[in-house]
């Protein structure tokens, strides 16, 4: 049994849910069902534990982040199987890339806080001293593609600016979130400081969104959440950063190293397609277009679907079975309105299960929603065009702007068409790199902020600026 974790102690609901497998759906565990008494209870203890929490040096919480880091690396394995078992990503990648990862996002912050500065302004010799205060409670509401990449990503700037923090994880895949809890107390966290809702989206994270003692929303997630996330914070007017989902372009120019092009291109069925950055819609220059599908279809061919624990593995299932129907709901109706399926198109019947078998379709128009809408499986879509400047006009026109990708062989090309493209991070001949100092969010209906570096910060804290005149002073200390 799961339960919330709230004010250091394990508390449980009336209610529970169930959290299954994707790999094989296999029964996990039930979860506790929390809903607004949980969420008032929560926002209770993050109240409570936030004064003395704000009053420790920067010294001390960076500690305290360290020593999570510590605790993350010390129970690497079990986390990455964990997270594995309820979300089905690859196990392999949990071990190697994204667990690490959680561990670097403490110690990044930590570090990060410890020399967080702004160089002072001068107004007629009065100093303009800027400084980044604690908040207050946060509360903080994650997806199930990356959970626990994703939550610590947001908890550990929280913490590290003195706030206090109540994750509300996605409902089917809760399980590390309440590990992490554990790490925490072991690594000397105060109770309230950091505290875990479950439950169903409406039932308690709306209740906690517009509870009036929380000072920042960050979401992670789908549109259509976000706007009643917005909805709901706009009670109280509460900030709100939002990283939502993408439609993004790979722009393939004949200048291209096609081998680098078709590498990119592959990588976007990573985690079964289920990432918000993915540059879904491939947009390659018609005089390489058959080459390319070509060595695309050769290299796609050669991935292997299968059990996510495997090595061997490259793509396992989808999170759910409500996932999988949108998916293939999209392929269908796309082939029934003349698209063609040049890789897979349908789930695995060989595996059968919530594995959907990596698609790339063709002869898709532009206004279609297979184009359009973000579908969250391994699918992508595959359009041409003759000049660069309808590249980029097909590269903008969605209503998201998370990221583009670029392959091209022309260093004044990458400048031209870059400055062109309406996306919170574009990648030039290279994916998924980023520098955690570095902003990252999206335009558009991709989202509203930026997180990162001080801009974590910025979002995290009342920025104050503090103005001190020249006379006025004595000498009575
Ligand atoms: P969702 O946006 O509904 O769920 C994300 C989180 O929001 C979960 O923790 C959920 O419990 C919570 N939530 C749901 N309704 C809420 C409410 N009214 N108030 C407060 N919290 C609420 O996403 P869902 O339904 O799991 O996935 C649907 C689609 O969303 C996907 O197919 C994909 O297109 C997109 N998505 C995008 C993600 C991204 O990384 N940007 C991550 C997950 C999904
Ligand atoms: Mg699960």
């Amino acid at each position: 049994m799961i339960e919330h974790w709230i004010g250091g102690e394990r508390i449980g609901s009336a209610q529970t849910f169930t959290d299954v497998s994707p790999i094989d759906g296999r029964v996990l565990t039930e979860v506790a069902r929390g809903g607004a008494a949980e969420a008032e209870r929560a926002v209770n203890a993050a109240k409570k534990a936030f004064p003395a929490w704000a009053g420790t040096s920067k010294a001390e919480r960076a500690e305290i982040l360290h020593a999570i880091a510590d605790g993350v690396e010390k129970r690497l394995e079990e986390l990455a199987i964990t997270e594995t078992e309820d979300n089905g990503a690859l196990l392999r990648s949990h071990r190697r890339g994204v667990m690490p990862r959680v561990a670097r996002n403490f110690r990044f912050f930590a570090d990060w806080l410890v020399q967080l500065e702004h160089k002072d302004f001068d107004t007629r010799g009065h100093t303009n001293h800027v400084s980044w205060d604690p908040s207050g409670p946060c509360a903080l509401i994650t997806p199930w593609n990356a959970p626990l990449m994703l939550a610590t990503w947001k908890i550990a700037p929280a913490l590290a600016a003195g706030n206090t923090v109540v994750l509300k994880p996605a409902e089917w895949s809760p399980r590390t979130a309440s590990l992490l809890a554990d790490i925490t107390a072991d690594a000397g966290l105060p109770d309230g400081v950091f505290n875990v809702v479950h439950g169903y989206g409406p039932e308690i994270g709306e209740p906690l969104v517009a509870h009036p003692d929380i000072r920042r929303v960050s979401f992670t997630g789908s549109v259509p959440t976000a706007r009643r996330i917005a909805a709901a914070a706009a009670a109280n007017l509460t900030p709100i950063s939002l990283e939502l989902g993408g439609k993004s372009p790979l722009l393939i120019f004949t200048d291209a190293d096609l081998d680098l092009a078709v590498d990119l291109a592959v990588e976007q069925y990573d985690n079964a397609g289920q990432v918000c950055l993915a540059a879904t819609r491939i947009l390659v220059e018609a005089s390489i277009a058959d080459e390319f599908t070509e060595r695309f279809i050769a290299k796609a061919s050669g991935l292997t679907q299968g059990d996510p624990r495997d090595e061997a593995t490259d793509i396992g299932p989808n999170i759910h079975e409500r996932q999988l129907a949108k998916i293939d709901g999209y392929v269908q109706r796309a082939l029934g309105s003349g698209a063609r399926a040049v890789v897979g198109g349908g789930p695995n019947e060989d595996l059968g299960g919530l594995y959907y078998r990596p698609t790339l379709l063709t002869n898709v128009a532009q206004d279609s929603e297979i184009v359009q809408d973000e579908v969250f499986g391994p699918v992508l879509t595959l359009q041409t065009f003759t000049a660069e400047e309808e590249a980029v006009r097909l590269a903008n026109d969605t209503r998201y702007g998370l990221a583009a990708t670029l392959a091209t062989g022309s260093r004044d090309r990458a400048d031209r068409v870059t400055k062109q493209l309406v996306a919170g991070t574009v990648w030039v001949n290279c994916f998924f790199v980023r520098d955690l100092q570095a902003p990252f969010g999206g335009a558009r209906q991709s989202g509203i902020g930026r997180e990162g570096g001080n801009w974590s910060f910025d979002f995290y804290c009342d920025v104050k600026n503090t103005v001190t005149a020249p006379k006025g002073w004595n000498d009575r200390g």
